[in-house]
């Protein structure tokens, strides 16, 4: 429990002053390569505009449905969706 404390607030700190320029293409490249494989990025983005926590939600829920992303990935992926505007390119192209 304490690991993942840890390991949540140093990710929270390499988002915040580490990598700030690089969550969004990466997060992008990620939604486009992985998040298709099972459905469409359609129901992805019906869902755009939700705050931080239900990406959290959703990104964990879709790896227990065999979603191989690693703990890193899963936390940019989630701020990336969780910044997005309902109807922004190109998840919901
Ligand atoms: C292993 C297959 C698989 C992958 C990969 C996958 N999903 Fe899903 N997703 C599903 C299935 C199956 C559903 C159908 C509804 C359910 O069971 O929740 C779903 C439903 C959803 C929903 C609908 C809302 C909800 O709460 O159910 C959203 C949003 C979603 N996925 C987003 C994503 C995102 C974002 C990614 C990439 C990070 C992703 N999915 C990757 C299988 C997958």
């Amino acid at each position: 429990m304490r690991f993942c404390v840890c390991v949540f607030v140093l990710l929270g700190i390499l988002g915040l002053f580490g990598c700030q320029g690089e969550t969004q293409p990466r997060g992008q490249e990620l939604l486009m390569a992985k998040c298709v494989s099972c459905h469409s990025n359609q129901i992805t983005c019906l869902n755009l505009g939700k705050d931080p926590a239900y990406w959290e939600n959703v990104v964990d829920r879709m790896a227990h449905k065999g979603m191989e992303m690693t703990t890193e990935e899963r936390a940019v992926v989630s701020e990336y969706l969780a910044g997005l505007d309902s109807g922004a390119e190109p998840v919901c192209q």
